[in-house]
């Protein structure tokens, strides 16, 4: 039985003060339940405000423990002349416990390439940290009819020279591109088909145990009123939430819902 996860992206938003504000309104219903109840539940906010909403979680004694906190980016160095970048073990030490990496963002406009997430996430989980693989398609790629071609690609090279015990930690995001920030959720049935052709590669390159073990999420326009059905789903496993994870009322619900059908 997989736990599920449900992940807030905060990407490029939010000074340090909203910041505390939405952690504290995410807390404040996680308080409310046991971290058995709940799915497992991730937050990246910025680089700038990782520091924040770690020192909220570490007043708070226990409860804010239930959430954990993510990074939007890496690099795979340990350190050195990389002007603007931050490694694993920076974040490792600021309390990050995953690492996002290959989001669509970073591929298309930062040429983020699949050799680079590669190398990103083989040092995070030597560093002891859990990667959130993105992959997608793009809705041109869709048309052409070589989304599962692609994905496969792009998730062969970003798990190769990865050991089973180690896919078996990590967390897949489909997240389809043309269903980023636009309102149109991809439907469940083919999100869930795309995630099993996903769990059948990692089967592939790797071995069953680390396919039935990695958690797949989904992402793209979640919202409280879609997650139901996503979760119903026998593959997916959780969601990487963008929009909906700024305001603490449409998170919550969305953990909410998960709840009722699949923790
Ligand atoms: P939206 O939920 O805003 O579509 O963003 C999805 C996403 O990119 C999460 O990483």
């Amino acid at each position: 039985m997989r736990k599920p996860i449900i992940a807030g992206n905060w990407k490029m938003n939010l000074l340090q003060d909203d910041a505390k504000a939405l952690f504290n309104g995410i807390k404040e219903f996680a308080d409310k339940y046991t971290a058995v109840q709940l799915p497992s539940i991730v937050i990246a906010p910025t680089f700038t405000s990782l520091s924040v909403v770690e020192n909220v979680k570490c007043d708070c004694g226990c409860a804010g423990t239930k959430i954990a906190i993510a990074a939007q980016n890496c690099h795979w160095e340990t350190s050195g002349a990389y002007t603007g970048e931050v490694s694993v073990e920076m974040l490792k030490d600021i309390g990050c416990e995953y690492i996002i990496i290959g989001h669509s963002e970073r591929r298309q406009y930062f040429s983020e390439t699949d050799e680079m997430i590669n190398k990103k996430a083989k040092s995070i989980l030597a560093k002891g940290l859990i990667p959130i693989i993105c992959c997608g398609e793009t809705l041109e790629q869709r048309e052409a009819g070589i989304t599962d071609s692609h994905i496969a690609g792009q998730i062969k090279k970003a798990l190769e020279g990865i050991s089973a015990e180690d896919i078996k930690k990590s967390v897949i995001a489909y997240e389809p591109i043309w269903a980023i920030g636009t309102g149109k959720t991809c439907d469940a049935d083919e999100a869930n088909r795309v995630i099993a052709m996903i769990r059948n590669v990692v089967r592939e390159v790797s071995n069953s145990e680390a396919a039935d073990a990695i958690r797949i999420l989904y992402g793209g326009s979640v919202k409280p009123s879609t997650i139901e059905e996503q979760m119903s789903k026998s593959d997916i496993d959780g969601a990487l939430v963008g929009g909906a994870s700024l305001k603490a009322d449409s998170f919550n619900e969305i953990i909410a819902n998960t709840m009722k059908v699949a923790v």
